[in-house]
C-alpha cells in the first residue's frame, strides 16, 4: 500500500504579486542567486526547467543560450502564462513534477530555483532519478535554495524558513514544512556540487552540479 501523497501548492492565486511580494522581502537576493550561474550555461542545448514560477529564470536563460530549447514544468496554470509572456520559445508543461517524465533525452540542463523546497527529500531522490535517463553525460544541474546558516545566522536563518513556509501554507496551501536534503537525493543520484555561492550570511545558496565521473 503506498503513503497517501499531499498535493501541490496552489501558486495560482499569488502569480502576479508573486515578483512584487519577493522584491519586498528579499529585495534583489533571490535573483541574484538563480542568475548567478548564467554566464555558465550560454553553451546548454536542451534544459529541464522546474517550478520556474514566472519565468524570470528562464527568460535570462534563453536569452544568454540561443541555440537552447527549454521544457518548463510548474503545477502552477497562472504562473505557466507569465512564463509564456517572459519566455515565448520555452515549452511548457502543467504537471505535477513528481509525476513528470520528460518529453525526449539528451538534456544537457536542470534548473530548480526555490523549487525543491516544496517538496521532500525523498521527492527530490525520486525526481532526480527519474530524469537520469533523460540527462546526457554532460549535463549539469543549477539549484537556488534557502539554507539554515551555521554561527551567528543560524537561528535567524531557522525563523526566517519557518515563516516563509507559514506564509506558503496560508498563500498556497503547501503542506511542506521542512527544507529538503537536497544535496544527500542529488549526490545519491551521481551528482556532485561543482561550484557554490552563499548570501546572505549564507540563507541563500546557489550551486552547480555536475555528472559524478
Ligand atoms: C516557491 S515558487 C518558486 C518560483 C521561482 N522558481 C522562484 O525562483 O521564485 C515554487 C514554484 O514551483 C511550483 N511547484 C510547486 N510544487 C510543484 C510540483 N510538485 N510540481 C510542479 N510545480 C510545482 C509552483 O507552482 C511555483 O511556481
Amino acid at each position: 500500500m503506498s503513503a497517501r501523497r499531499e498535493a501541490p501548492g496552489n501558486f495560482d492565486g499569488v502569480a502576479r504579486a508573486y515578483r512584487w511580494l519577493e522584491y519586498m522581502t528579499f529585495a534583489r537576493a533571490l535573483e541574484r542567486c538563480r542568475f548567478a550561474f548564467i554566464p555558465a550555461l550560454a553553451d546548454r542545448r536542451k534544459a529541464l526547467i522546474f517550478g520556474d514560477g514566472d519565468g524570470r529564470f528562464t527568460s535570462r536563460l534563453t536569452a544568454a543560450a540561443p541555440g537552447l530549447s527549454a521544457d518548463c514544468v510548474d503545477a502552477s496554470a497562472r504562473m505557466l502564462e507569465l512564463l509564456r509572456e517572459r519566455a515565448p520559445r520555452a515549452r511548457t508543461h502543467l504537471a505535477d513534477a513528481r509525476d513528470f517524465s520528460p518529453p525526449g533525452a539528451g538534456y544537457d540542463l536542470v534548473a530548480t530555483h526555490f523549487f525543491l523546497d516544496c517538496l521532500t527529500t525523498e521527492e527530490v531522490a525520486a525526481l532526480a532519478e527519474r530524469l537520469n535517463p533523460s540527462l546526457s553525460a554532460q549535463a549539469v544541474w543549477v539549484v537556488s535554495e534557502f539554507s539554515i546558516a551555521s554561527g551567528f545566522w543560524a537561528m535567524p536563518s531557522a525563523a526566517l524558513v519557518r515563516a516563509l513556509y507559514l506564509a506558503f501554507r496560508i498563500l498556497t496551501g503547501l503542506r511542506t514544512t521542512r527544507l529538503p536534503d537536497h544535496g544527500a537525493a542529488l549526490r545519491a543520484a551521481g551528482w556532485r556540487l561543482s561550484d557554490e555561492r552563499r548570501l546572505l550570511g549564507g540563507m541563500l545558496r546557489a550551486e552547480f552540479w555536475r555528472r559524478a565521473a
